[in-house]
């Protein structure tokens, strides 16, 4: 394997979504601000970006996604109020978000699909290799993934994509992945993709959960790539060029992620995912768990 010294410090998140599946809460606020426990959906992937080092962060927004940058900037009118009733506390944990990392915005026009909102990062990123972060998948800190991801793409120079073993039925809801043994335990060659596959055509049962770490050739590709399924512009089928042909950008690699995954972006998922982690939580935890046990025993 060859070695590509470029640290990598970007990650993009595209946040231009328009979260019908969360409708009306998502009416008028974007639906990575919905709560998960107490913090904005959207915080947690800001913090797993910068706890694998990737302190400049640029959202891909769209119309009425004010709140998001809001949320990441300073409010003095509530810090004062909570530093004159001195509530420090709560005062942290208002400072938090927006001292967590840089932030830079852009907006994506037109929703022509995931590719099209990573190509709205170019002029940003440059030709560093960069990672992605998609706001429906919360990957739990304990369980550090793209750390490891980032790892891999600098012992390659390529592009890696998160896997996850899925049950075969829901591969369509996935980008998947065809994939080949390596060397190193937990990462495995990908010799190709296809977005969101009849179950019957799918090549494995490995789903591209929302994790990448690119080579920036995939701006190229994508500057050429068509409409693909759904009619919009498709990373994995960008992807899938990278894959097929070695001497555009490098090879691609998947991590196999075996850790915990919450999934934010369907109703019944975002709603497990409180759950957990309101149950861990070291402060509501003994209380909800004792209220949760005695609610299943008894009145379901
Ligand atoms: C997107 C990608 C898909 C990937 C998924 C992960 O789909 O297109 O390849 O597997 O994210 O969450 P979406 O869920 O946005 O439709």
């Amino acid at each position: 394997m060859t070695m590509s010294h470029q640290v990598i410090t970007k990650a993009v998140i595209p946040a231009a979504g328009l979260g019908t599946r969360f409708l009306p809460a998502t009416k008028a606020t974007p639906k990575e601000m919905l709560p998960v426990v107490d913090k904005p959906a959207i915080q947690y992937v800001v913090e797993e970006a910068v706890s694998a080092g990737l302190t400049d962060v640029l959202m891909i927004t769209g119309r009425n996604k004010r709140p998001l940058e809001d949320h990441f900037d300073r409010n003095y009118e509530l810090e004062s109020a909570l530093a004159a009733k001195g509530d420090d506390d709560r005062l942290k944990r208002v400072q938090e978000s927006s001292d967590l990392a840089t932030m830079h915005y852009v907006r994506q026009g037109d929703p022509r699909g995931l590719g099209h909102a990573v190509l709205c990062a170019a002029p940003h990123v440059g030709r560093e290799p960069f990672a992605v972060l998609l706001g429906d998948d919360l990957i739990d800190p304990r369980d550090p993934l793209l750390s490891r991801m980032v790892e891999i793409q600098a012992e390659t120079g390529g592009s890696v994509v998160a896997l996850m073993e899925v049950d075969p039925a829901q591969v369509h809801l996935y980008g998947c992945a065809a994939v080949a043994p390596t060397d190193e335990d937990g990462v495995v060659r990908v010799t190709g993709l296809v977005e969101k596959p009849d179950p019957s055509e799918a090549p494995s049962n490995y789903a591209v959960i929302g994790r990448y770490v690119l080579n920036p050739a995939v701006f190229d590709i994508l500057r050429e790539t068509e409409p693909g399924r759904g009619g919009e512009i498709q990373l994995t089928d960008a992807l899938q060029k990278l894959a097929e042909d070695e001497s555009v950008g490098g090879p691609v690699h998947g991590v196999v992620f075996t850790g915990r995954r919450y999934d934010t972006g369907d109703r019944g998922d975002y709603l497990r995912a409180i759950v957990r982690l309101a149950c861990e939580r070291e402060d509501l935890g003994p209380e909800f768990r004792t209220w949760l046990r005695s609610y299943v025993t008894e009145e379901m």
